[in-house]
C-alpha cells in the first residue's frame, strides 16, 4: 500500500525536525510518502521515505515570484507532486487548465504526479458526481501520452469529506474507484478524506484501493502508527 501525508500548511522547523526522526522509525513494508511545506524540502533526510511536495509551479523557472519548478522540486530530491488538490483549487483558483500543464511538467522532470479529485457535497447530492469526476479527469490528464498518462497516481478525496470526520461508505469509494479506472486502468487510486486509526478497520477492506492520503492524521505518529499497524 502507498501512504501519502500531506502536512498541509503545518510544523515549525523544530517541529519538522523531531516529527522527521518519530517518522523514520515507523515499520512495515508500507511505502511512506511526505510532502511538508515546501521550506522543509531541503531539510528532508530519509532512507525510509518517500519525497513529495504539495504542489508545483506550471510555468518553468523564472520571474514568477513566490513559485517553485519542477526542475527546482527534482533537484531536492523531490520524487512525488501532489496536484489539484481542492485547497489548492478553493484557496487558489486552480482549474483543470492549470492542473494539465503542472502535470505536464511534473512528468517532464521525472517527478510522479499524484493528481487529486473528488466532488462537492452538492454534486454527490444532486448525483452529479459522476461527470464532476470524469470531466476533470479528462481535462486534467489531456494531451498525456498513454505512457505518461499511466504514471498519473489519482487520489480520489471527496471534498466534503476532507477534515470534517465524514467518509463515505465502502460501496461509494468503490463505485467511484471503479469509475476511475475505467477511465485509467494501469493507474493506482488512492482515497483521501478523514481517514484515521479508527475508521481504517473498514476502509481497509475497499476493493481494488492501491493506498491512502492523509491529512490530519499525517500530523500524529502515534495515530499513524496505529493506522499503520491495522492496515
Ligand atoms: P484529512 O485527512 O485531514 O481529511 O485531509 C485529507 C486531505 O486533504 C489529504 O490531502
Amino acid at each position: 500500500m502507498i501512504i501519502v501525508l500531506n502536512n498541509k500548511c503545518n510544523l515549525t522547523k523544530e517541529e519538522f525536525l523531531t516529527y522527521q526522526q518519530n517518522l523514520e522509525k515507523i515499520e512495515g513494508s508500507n511505502q511512506i510518502i511526505l510532502c511538508p511545506s515546501n521550506v522543509f524540502l531541503g531539510l528532508f533526510n530519509s532512507n525510509r521515505i518517500d519525497l513529495g511536495s504539495q504542489n508545483v509551479s506550471k510555468n518553468e523557472m523564472g520571474a514568477y515570484t513566490g513559485e517553485v519548478s519542477a526542475k527546482q522540486l527534482k533537484s531536492l530530491d523531490v520524487k512525488y507532486s501532489l496536484v489539484g488538490h481542492s485547497e489548492r483549487r478553493k484557496y487558489n483558483g486552480e482549474k483543470p487548465s492549470d492542473i494539465a500543464k503542472k502535470i505536464k511538467k511534473l512528468l517532464e522532470n521525472n517527478i510522479t504526479p499524484i493528481y487529486c479529485v473528488g466532488e462537492t457535497k452538492e454534486e454527490r447530492e444532486s448525483n452529479t458526481y459522476k461527470d464532476t469526476i470524469i470531466t476533470d479527469i479528462k481535462e486534467s490528464l489531456i494531451d498525456l501520452n498513454e505512457e505518461d498518462k499511466n504514471k498519473v497516481i489519482i487520489a480520489y478525496e471527496p471534498i466534503w469529506s476532507i477534515g470534517t470526520g465524514l467518509i463515505p461508505s465502502n460501496d461509494e469509494i468503490e463505485e467511484v474507484i471503479f469509475l476511475i479506472k475505467e477511465q485509467l486502468p494501469n493507474n493506482k487510486v488512492l482515497y483521501g478524506g478523514s481517514a484515521n486509526n479508527e475508521n481504517i478497520d473498514v476502509l481497509k477492506n475497499i476493493k481494488c484501493i492501491d493506498g491512502f492520503l492523509l491529512g490530519g492524521l499525517s500530523l500524529s505518529i502515534e495515530n499513524l502508527n496505529k493506522f499503520i499497524n491495522k492496515l
